[in-house]
């Protein structure tokens, strides 16, 4: 697949097969996930990925603000957790932030990974959703994340059982400007 295809193409999905995610084929993808740019290539960045008893459990118990995140997990066969690992990224060696933007950059790292996973998974003919509304607290929790680390994302992963439509974008004319 071309990129621009695979950019073009990829959308949110939030339908699933029953179809599970063959182990394999998500370590290759997530190979291809980590040629993603970082800070200084701390590549800090981190990967769940959550099946089973506990992918339910976070399902029902997690998504209170939205409920419709808990329904599409609750159906997904797969749900990542995109975690960065704390205090690296953007750091000075003596504990200083190289700028002005303080820790905000392992967002942005963050950020880039996860639609290097997208478009990835895309190609492979997996779909996704990324899941920004849920209780980071809870799942945290149930996830055992350590102090060193922060859960950032969740992501549904799974085969599409659902075509959706390109939500409209804005015109370039609104997206760029040039100045000299
Ligand atoms: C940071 C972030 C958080 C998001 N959180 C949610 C969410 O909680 N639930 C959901 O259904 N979609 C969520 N989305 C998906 C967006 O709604 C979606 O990307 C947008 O509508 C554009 O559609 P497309 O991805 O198909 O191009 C999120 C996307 C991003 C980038």
């Amino acid at each position: 697949m071309e990129a621009k295809e695979c950019i073009l193409s990829r959308r949110s999905v939030r339908k699933f097969k029953d179809t599970p995610v063959d182990h394999d084929l998500l370590e290759s993808i997530i190979e291809v996930s980590s040629y993603a740019p970082s800070w200084k290539h701390t590549q800090i960045v981190r990967y769940i990925a959550i099946e089973g008893e506990l992918k339910d459990k976070i399902a029902k118990d997690c998504f209170a603000a939205w409920p419709r995140n808990g329904e599409i997990t609750e159906k997904a066969p797969m749900l990542v957790a995109l975690t960065v690992i704390k205090n690296r990224c953007a750091y000075e060696r003596d504990g200083s932030f190289t700028t002005w933007r303080g820790d905000a950059w392992q967002m942005f790292d963050c950020g880039i990974a996860c639609q290097t996973f997208a478009l990835a998974l895309h190609e492979n003919g997996l779909g996704t959703v990324v899941l920004g509304i849920f209780d980071q607290d809870i799942t945290s929790k149930y996830l055992e994340i350590p102090e060193d680390r922060e859960l950032v994302a969740l992501m549904a992963v799974g085969y599409p059982d659902e075509t959706p439509n390109a939500p409209k974008r804005k015109p370039v004319s609104e997206l760029l400007s040039y100045k000299a």
